[in-house]
């Protein structure tokens, strides 16, 4: 994977997903060290360059350059000279002229990582692009569900919540059936997108009948920022009908897992007592975040693995 771009799951094989994963398993190691710190990424340069608003993202992909050794740089938007009308593209195509090893973008419109790839030279990961896609978000979560049950094929993970909206979920659509799992999807009709059969997923207007037998319940975040108004009468309504709780739960498997990729609306799609306790995964999944992205810039940007480095 040195030197392509990762813009989404789509487009990824099996293969690829699973050599993803086997490293960002190797790459927790480090996590545990007295020095979390390898030289595998030393002289190379990794720009972050996020238009949206991260907590998870952009820290954990911080965190995982630094720990590779790389030198990472947080591009501020608001004191750029975006701020003085510089173009994206130019925007772009100026940190490319510094020679990074890989950008990172995070936009609110769909398709400008794309956009940004195809002028640059440095490889672009995509961190999240309006409702298009969260690929890196899709592969944290593929790794925490295969750390917690051992396996994804012949699982059953419905997606709860505001589908049509979420680049979270058309990630984890494509990632989780790639890899052999059953996908459900349930929500207001007005949150389901069309033809969403198209993707390979079973869509449930009904939360109990999506949550029979599951082995993994994902919640998603209402995307106040992405919602025109109008998609459901009222966050109570939303809340009493598709908000996550104990006593819902228990329409899944008894040892099913419940993730959510942050940041909740405690009360609103997960119950308080669910977004801090088992069997909700949450932090694990951010804490997977940081290995999975160093498993990333490794591929993408990296040369001898750091299990040789001390
Ligand atoms: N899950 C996720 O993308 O969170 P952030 O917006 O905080 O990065």
């Amino acid at each position: 994977m040195i030197g392509q771009d990762l813009l989404g799951i789509e487009s990824l094989d099996r293969e690829r997903i699973e050599l993803i994963l086997e490293t960002a398993e190797k790459m927790q190691e480090i996590g545990t060290r007295d020095v979390k710190k390898v030289p595998t990424l030393r002289g190379r340069t990794v720009v972050n360059l996020f238009f949206e608003p991260s907590t998870r993202t952009q820290t954990s992909f911080e965190i995982a350059g630094k720990r590779l050794a790389a030198d990472v740089v947080n591009f501020s938007v608001s004191s750029s000279s975006l701020s003085k009308a510089e173009s994206l593209l130019d925007t772009a195509k100026t940190l490319d002229a510094m020679d990074p090893d890989a950008v990172i973008v995070r936009h609110k419109v769909a398709g400008v990582p794309q956009r940004i790839a195809d002028v640059l030279d440095a490889p672009v990961i995509n961190a999240g692009d309006g409702a298009h896609e969260h690929p890196t978000q899709a592969l944290l979560d593929m790794l925490t569900v295969y750390q917690e049950k051992g396996r994804i094929e012949g699982l059953s993970v419905a997606i709860i919540g505001d589908i049509a909206h979420s680049r979270v979920a058309r990630s984890n659509i494509y990632g989780f059936t790639r890899l052999g799992a059953e996908v459900r999807v349930a929500g207001p009709p007005t949150m389901l997108p069309p033809q969403v059969d198209v993707l390979g997923v079973k869509a449930y207007t009904s939360l109990r009948e999506a949550l029979d037998g599951v082995d993994v319940v994902m919640a998603l975040r209402i995307q106040n920022e992405r919602l025109g108004g109008g998609i459901f009468p009222s966050v109570r309504e939303y809340s009493s009908t598709f908000g996550l709780d104990r006593a819902k739960l228990r329409f899944a498997r008894p040892d099913a897992i419940v993730m959510h990729p942050g940041p909740v609306n405690r009360g609103v799609e997960l119950s308080h007592d669910l977004a801090d306790h088992r069997p909700s995964v949450i932090l694990d999944q951010v804490r997977n975040g940081v290995a999975l992205r160093m498993a990333l810039l490794y591929l993408i940007a990296g040369r001898d693995f750091p299990q040789d480095q001390e």
